[in-house]
């Protein structure tokens, strides 16, 4: 290194990020120093360009290094994104798929877990988070509540071990704290925990990852449209109208002008009832149309329809996914939701430039 850029380096540990309260040399933010005769190009990799730290480091950079080696001296600060260069500790992840809801209990974890399943069982490499700390279900879903994630380090960095069933990396925030611990918790450490599970966990190369998301929209809602890439949104709702009223909200919540995140669809669970005894009759118990009502009305698909089915709940609670069964009718239904996934993805790609 010249000693101009040793100098440089030097100046700009005086620039501080302060959302990770360091100075952006120390934090590895640097990620090219350029000196073209007297003219010095810097650019600096921040993990969301918009954060709108980015300009007030870049301004600081910028005074600093003009107050360093001149007034006169031409210095050009460029942001750039940890995407962009493909770092980032999700840059392994291809695809985050967000499983959102209105309200609790409509069978969100469920569809979640179902989907990883399916996807895991077409050969796609697959993880779950599950960031529902007031109720976490994904552990038991899996079966794998009594589990504890272990913690290797990478490039002097813990990274926290995801737990693998059928073939899909598992992680939530119910492993480190109990829904007891978590209703004293500020939204604030709620985001943390959450970021962690994103951010500092091996999840490596996953074709998706899929988030059960808290119902509703909170903290942890917005942490994730903003500072996250997510491929998509899938909103589970029932048929009633008040369900479908709180996930009018959530989608409009997503659709917000500066959160350009797709909805890929909706899912209509416990849809209608089959007795197994008359196989070929639905009751519409919460009613019929109303999710086809708001699928119109926010112009995105019914990506499925799922009956109520007894067994879900008894597959849920002994950690065995219904898709695992290929005998079972929801099997298929939840294969078919994965492959309308799978082109909701594509779609996506082919409208998305370069
Ligand atoms: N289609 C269904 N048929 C019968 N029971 C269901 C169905 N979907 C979900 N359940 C049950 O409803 C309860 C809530 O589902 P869950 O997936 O935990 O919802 P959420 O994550 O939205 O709170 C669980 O006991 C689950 O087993
Ligand atoms: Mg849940």
């Amino acid at each position: 290194m010249s000693t101009t850029k040793e100098k440089i380096t030097e100046a700009l540990k005086q620039v501080i990020y302060f959302k990770k309260q360091n100075n952006i040399v120390d934090l590895g933010m640097i990620h090219d120093i350029r000196v073209v005769r007297n003219e010095i190009t810097v650019s600096i990799v921040f993990p969301d360009m918009n954060d709108p730290s980015v300009g007030i480091v870049c301004n600081s950079a910028t005074n600093i290094l003009k107050k360093e080696f001149g007034e006169d001296t031409p210095v050009t600060v460029k942001p750039v994104s940890e995407a962009e260069l493909g770092k980032g500790p999700l840059s392994g992840v291809t695809n985050i798929i967000a499983v959102i809801s209105g309200k609790g209990g409509v069978g969100k974890s469920t569809v979640a877990a179902n989907l990883a399943v399916s996807l895991a069982k077409m050969g796609k490499s697959v993880g779950i988070l599950d960031a529902d700390i007031m109720g976490p279900s994904v552990p038991i879903m899996f079966g794998v509540e009594e589990e504890h994630p272990g913690v290797i380090e990478r490039e002097g960095k813990p990274l926290i071990i995801p737990i693998q069933k059928y073939d899909v990396k598992i992680l939530s925030l119910g492993f480190f704290v109990t829904p007891d611990q978590a209703l004293m918790w500020r939204g604030s450490m709620i985001n943390k925990a959450f970021n962690q599970l994103m951010n500092d966990a091996e999840w490596g190369d996953l074709d998706y990852l899929v988030i059960d998301m808290p119902p509703g929209t909170g903290d942890i809602q917005l942490t994730l449209a903003q500072d996250y890439r997510v491929t998509g949104t899938i909103l589970v709702t029932t048929p009633q109208k008040i369900a479908i009223a709180d996930v009018r909200r959530a989608a409009m919540m997503y659709r917000q002008e500066k959160l350009t995140i797709p909805l890929f669809g909706l899912i209509e669970n416990m849809a209608y009832f089959t007795p197994d005894e008359l196989p070929d009759k639905k009751y519409y118990i919460f009613g019929k149309g109303a999710t086809d009502q708001l699928a119109a009305e926010l112009d995105i698909p019914v990506l499925g329809r799922i009956p109520i089915v007894e067994k879900i709940t008894e597959s849920g609670d002994n950690g065995t996914p219904l898709s695992l069964d290929v005998l079972s009718p929801v099997s298929a239904a939840f294969n078919d939701i994965a492959v309308e996934t799978m082109k909701q993805v594509e779609i996506k790609q082919a409208l998305t430039p370069n």
